[in-house]
């Protein structure tokens, strides 16, 4: 009995020395910071008491790498799963506080084992980086351990959800675990990400520029599209995972999670009858209409700052997961520019491959013109946008709202793209250009040869106006299958998705599409 409870003391002592993680002093230095620890963040993100710790005891190879003396605890990375709103949910947690979270061979050896329990286990992946980097005292070990997560975040991607949340630096190589992961989330001022640092590149270029002004949550979320959702702090960043998770499955075999919804499927929406400005060429907030039609007027914006054109989130119908694509007239008319494609296709790609179905607004007026979009190349990322929604096998509804011009109206899943019902407001316009543009080419010779040439030009517009620019002519060609007043927009959604709910599309058999990367 004695033996026993000595034993129990004995590992008691070890483990809650391990738990210490880097020592008072560091975890002073990480809150002085505002930062959180691993510890802590772990148990923010989970619910209550129900972290399970995988791997406590793992240690660095000391001797291999001349570190004897250097005691690393939990080698610098907390890992396990735990409930998170009472789904499981696994997690690596990277401890600042312990050399710097630096990354040697076995850091990386537990991370890639609860990345490979993840995928055992079909539950999605969370990875909390706060880290220094490879670990330089191990040298190339450290450099396989990166390519050990890279591999898994690929062949990981589409069958289990993977998120990466910024919580520290990530410099060089480090960065492309996230970015292969489906959600970047950064905290403002603590995060920071890039391939060089401002040192670096003050050095080779003479650039100056500051670590936030380079690699931080809003330059990552307004400039580059790294970062999909930037946030305040560790805490109001891990509440936001918490909420993008419960639009989630588990993975792509998983049923998709259904919150109990207390929104009528019969809700009309007397205030979409009025939003869309009288003049064309006037924006409004498309983000109305998608709060409108959804479950509590609730959503989840992904890349809300990046390429605002185009606005891509999750709502719930009847308490399922829905993702919407929208062109959002508030910013650059709801133009499709070369980031505005990248974005709505990459948000197309993990709800077709996570079984989410999808749910498109369509009011764009082209494709953007110009030598920057061209040399930018529109023409290969907008062809993304094509590829993304042909693949898709997912339910497909398309609301045309208002302006549906062009190669624009097909990006915008038309129903030659798939799309298993169109609907148009009456307000919709659908045609291959504006109606200006139009007469302008098509009537150049009557216009330039009328006694009033001005006159002639406005009484050509608005005859073809007349014709064209209204969803009728579509609609008895049977292109849109039905028009509707935008009132009734959300009863129409809920009973679609309703009756497309055990859709299969089945497709020539072949390894994979080679999307235009
Ligand atoms: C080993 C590291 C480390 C690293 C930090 N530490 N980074 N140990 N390898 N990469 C250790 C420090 O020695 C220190 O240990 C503790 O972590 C805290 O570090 P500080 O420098 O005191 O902290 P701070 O002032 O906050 O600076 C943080 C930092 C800085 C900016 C991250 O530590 C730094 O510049 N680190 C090196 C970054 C780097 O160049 N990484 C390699 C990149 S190459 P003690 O024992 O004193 O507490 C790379 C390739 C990946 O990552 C390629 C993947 C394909």
């Amino acid at each position: 009995m004695g033996v026993t409870e000595d034993k129990i003391r004995e590992f008691e002592e070890l483990r809650d020395n391990l738990l210490t993680m880097g020592g008072e002093k560091a975890v002073q230095k990480q809150h002085d910071r505002g930062k959180l620890t691993a510890r802590e963040r772990v148990d923010l993100l989970f619910d209550k008491g129900t972290f399970q710790e995988v791997q406590l005891f793992v240690k660095h190879r000391s001797a291999l790498f001349g570190m004897d003396k250097k005691e690393i605890k939990a080698d610098g990375v907390v890992t396990g799963f735990g409930k998170v709103n009472g789904r499981t949910v696994f997690v690596a947690s990277q401890d600042f506080t312990s050399s710097g979270g630096s990354l040697g061979e076995m850091h990386a050896k537990k991370i890639c084992k609860v990345m490979d329990m993840a995928m055992d286990a079909k539950k999605p992946f969370i990875a909390l980086n706060d880290s220094g980097g490879a670990r330089i005292q191990e040298g190339v070990p450290s450099l396989e351990g990166y390519g050990g997560i890279f591999y898994r975040n690929t062949i990981g991607s589409g069958y289990i959800p993977q998120i990466a949340v910024m919580m520290g630096p990530t410099a060089g190589g480090a960065v492309y675990s996230p970015a292969l992961t489906d959600f970047v989330f950064m905290v403002k001022e603590t995060s920071h990400m890039y391939i060089t640092g401002p040192d670096v590149i003050k050095a080779v270029i003479g650039e100056e520029v500051s670590h936030e002004d380079l690699g931080g949550a809003i330059a990552h979320a307004t400039k580059s599209g790294v970062c999909h959702v930037a946030t305040e702090s560790d805490e109001d960043c891990l509440n936001k995972v918490r909420d993008l998770l419960s639009y989630l499955p588990d993975s792509c075999h998983s049923p998709l999670p259904v919150k109990e919804c207390t929104d009528s499927p019969d809700r009309e929406c007397p205030e979409l009858d009025t939003i869309v400005p009288d003049r064309a060429a006037r924006g409004y907030d498309m983000k109305k209409i998608i709060m409108s039609v959804a479950d509590n007027n609730e959503m989840f914006e992904s890349h809300e700052l990046w390429a605002r054109s185009v606005t891509v989130a999750f709502i719930r119908i009847m308490g399922k997961p829905v993702g919407v694509i929208a062109n959002n007239p508030k910013f650059s008319a709801g133009v499709l520019d070369y980031k505005a494609s990248d974005k709505a296709a990459r948000f197309i790609r993990f709800c077709d491959a996570f079984n989410i179905p999808l749910l498109t607004f369509a009011d764009v007026p082209g494709y953007m013109p110009g030598t920057e979009q061209e040399w930018a190349g529109i023409i290969t990322h907008g062809a993304k946008l094509l590829h993304a929604y042909s693949e898709a096998t997912v339910p497909k509804i398309t609301v045309d709202v208002r302006k549906d011009y062009g190669g624009a109206y097909i990006g915008m899943c038309s129903k030659s793209l798939g799309a298993d019902y169109v609907m148009a407001w009456p307000t919709a316009q659908i045609a291959v250009m504006g109606a200006e543009g139009a007469c302008n080419i098509i009537y150049r010779k009557e216009i330039s040869g009328a006694e009033d040439p001005e006159a002639k030009r406005k009484e050509l517009v608005a005859a073809y106006e007349k014709k064209f620019n209204n969803p009728y002519f579509v609609a008895e060609l049977g292109i849109v299958d039905e028009i509707i007043a935008p009132r009734e927009t959300r009863k129409r959604i809920v009973a679609l998705l309703e009756t497309f709910k055990d859709k299969v599309e089945v497709r020539h058999p072949k390894k994979h599409n080679n999307i235009p990367l």
